[in-house]
């Protein structure tokens, strides 16, 4: 006699063998109609920027499937190659070797706070979880060191990531995988090409399948090239006078940090294609870019990166010499506060560092001092030099209080390193200092794409076949406000995800 346990454990072994053989069956349907839609033709690369050179690398290094990576300026890099504070990262083997315990879910949890409710936390999640394996993919396959750490504002914990030693992280992440890149197109150059001065002007596609890439060169020739899948990594808008006025007019007057590429390109492209877009109204503005004494008026300005102020540097009126910010809240919280703060007219601040500041930071601090952003001066010399009302002994007591309350600061700071040295403050105390105003700096919206940064229609399905997009470009990872570090992120995991799901289909 069979026993009703029996009974049920027959059950559930069937339903178990049920399930298993409906998926395999599943996948070798899908496997198949996948094969019959392969094809050899190179993957195209549109913007070289991190995010497109970390999917051209995948793809022709890890994949070896065949890309031709395209941009529009005689160089590559972007954006990118500008970036000066660094990467993001959780439970990564420099924050173990620093003692620091983070996680996941405390980085997900700053980065869903800093949304506000905005943006799509799927994506959120996925650059979270991903972003130990980014960075040691930066680190393992590339041997970029990344072994120094910055808490950036918003940020629960050090989570920042840049090399210690001479090249700012922008740079020396791009010029390592531009140069991989390089040794891979100069080895096979059916395996990579790289295509300069050649700016995508048009996307062709048939019913679901994308079918080519038209582009211009630079003396005005239209080539096309015949593939199944692009890639998009152009980059924001931050540049474009014309998006700003059509998505957030109020900012047409500030200066921007963006370079002049930076004009939303692919967002046009692919609206045009039926892609939607979101969030293109949320536009960072960062607090401090640097206004060149020289040149008080240029539309571009070089970024104060948001680490002198996560190593130390202080937010002080222009006026009374007043701090009068959490100088480590996020970047719209600390722009508002120089734009409600400090005068209205010829709006900015100063930003001022210690020498323990500069040598934490020394080889970005000799930079500024070179291009003459800011300047080593005494606390009586920046008093007079800037017209301060207050008198250079309020002014030491204004330092004094901001590095004697390290843990009870007036505005809440909650991190004060590399502060002043209360017993030896006085009014020939060195100091540096430079003068800041708020920027666009980063556009937050752009083409909705899924987490195998596939680029998605307002049904919220992908678009067309092999249409992906990756990097600034995209929207929804960072709601309405990006943290620092979390861009040069956004590229490394989501240009790995399309090179990654590339190759899922490739055969
Ligand atoms: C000064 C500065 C400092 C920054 N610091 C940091 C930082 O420390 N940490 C951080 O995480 N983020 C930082 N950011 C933000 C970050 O650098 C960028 O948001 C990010 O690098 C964008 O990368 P991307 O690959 O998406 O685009 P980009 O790097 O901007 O590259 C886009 C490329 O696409 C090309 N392109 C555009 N349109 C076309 C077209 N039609 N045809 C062909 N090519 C085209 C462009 O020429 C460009 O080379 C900083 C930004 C700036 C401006
Ligand atoms: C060059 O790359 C192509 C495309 O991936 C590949 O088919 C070919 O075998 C490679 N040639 C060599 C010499 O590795
Ligand atoms: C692209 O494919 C079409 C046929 O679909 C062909 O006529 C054309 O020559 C191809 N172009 C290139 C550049 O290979
Ligand atoms: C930014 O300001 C808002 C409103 O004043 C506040 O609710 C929020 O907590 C601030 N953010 C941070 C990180 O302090
Ligand atoms: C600092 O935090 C305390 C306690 O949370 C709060 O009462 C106070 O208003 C805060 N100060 C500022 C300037 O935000």
């Amino acid at each position: 006699m069979r026993r009703p346990w029996q009974k049920l454990v027959y059950l559930v072994v069937g339903v178990l063998l049920l399930s298993m053989l409906k998926n395999a069956f599943q996948s070798i349907w899908y496997r198949r109609s996948v094969t019959t839609v392969a094809n050899k033709l190179p993957v195209v690369v549109v913007g070289s920027g991190l995010a497109g050179l970390t999917a051209s690398n995948e793809l022709a290094q890890r994949y070896h499937i065949p890309v031709v990576l395209i941009d529009k300026e005689n160089a590559m890099g972007g954006n990118s190659i500008k970036a000066s504070s660094g990467i993001n990262g959780v439970d990564t083997t420099t924050q173990h070797s620093l003692n620091i315990k983070d996680s996941v879910d405390n980085f997900l949890l700053d980065t869903v706070k800093s949304a506000k409710n905005r943006g799509d936390p799927q994506l959120m999640k996925k650059l979270a979880r991903d972003s130990k394996s980014a960075i040691g993919w930066l680190q393992d396959t590339f041997g970029i060191k990344l072994d120094a750490l910055a808490q950036l504002g918003g940020h629960s914990k050090p989570r920042t990531h840049r090399s210690n030693g001479k090249l700012p992280p922008g740079f020396e992440i791009v010029s390592t995988l531009s140069k991989n890149l390089e040794k891979l197109a100069t080895e096979n150059s059916s395996l990579v090409k790289i295509v300069l001065n050649s700016k995508v002007i048009k996307i062709n596609k048939e019913n679901d399948k994308i079918k080519g890439v038209i582009y211009q060169d630079n003396t005005g020739k239209v080539h096309e090239i015949n593939t199944s899948n692009v890639i998009f990594t152009t980059g924001g808008f931050g540049y474009s006078k014309e998006m700003l006025k059509q998505y957030a007019p109020h900012l047409i007057h500030l200066p921007t940090t963006n370079g002049k590429q930076t004009t939303g390109d692919g967002q046009r492209l692919l609206q045009d294609l039926g892609a939607d877009l979101l969030d293109m109204d949320q536009i960072q503005v960062h607090p401090t870019g640097f206004i060149d004494p020289q040149d008080r008026n240029n539309n571009w300005k070089f970024l104060a990166a948001e680490a002198l102020r996560g190593l130390g540097g202080i937010l002080l009126h222009p006026v009374t010499g007043e701090r009068f910010v959490n100088e480590l809240e996020t970047r719209d919280n600390v722009t508002m506060a120089i734009q409600n703060y400090c005068p209205q007219e010829n709006n900015r601040a100063l930003l001022v560092m210690s020498d323990k500041v500069y040598e934490n930071y020394k080889n970005n601090m000799d930079f500024y001092l070179y291009k003459n952003l800011i300047k080593k001066t005494t606390i009586a010399e920046m008093v007079k030099s800037f017209n301060l009302q207050a008198t250079p002994s309020e002014m030491v007591d204004i330092l004094k209080k901001y590095s004697n309350n390290k843990d009870n600061d007036e505005f809440n700071r909650s991190l004060i390193i590399n502060s002043f040295d209360v017993t030896s403050l006085n009014e020939k105390t060195e100091l540096f200092v430079g003068e800041i105003t708020p920027v666009v700096h980063f556009t937050m919206g752009g083409v909705k794409i899924d987490e195998n940064a596939k680029v998605l229609n307002k049904d919220n399905n992908p678009l067309v076949n092999g249409l992906y997009a990756a990097g600034e470009v995209s929207g929804g990872v960072h709601g309405s406000n990006r943290l620092g570090g979390s861009s040069l992120l956004e590229c490394v995991v989501f240009g790995r995800a399309a090179a990654k799901h590339i190759s899922l289909n490739w055969n």
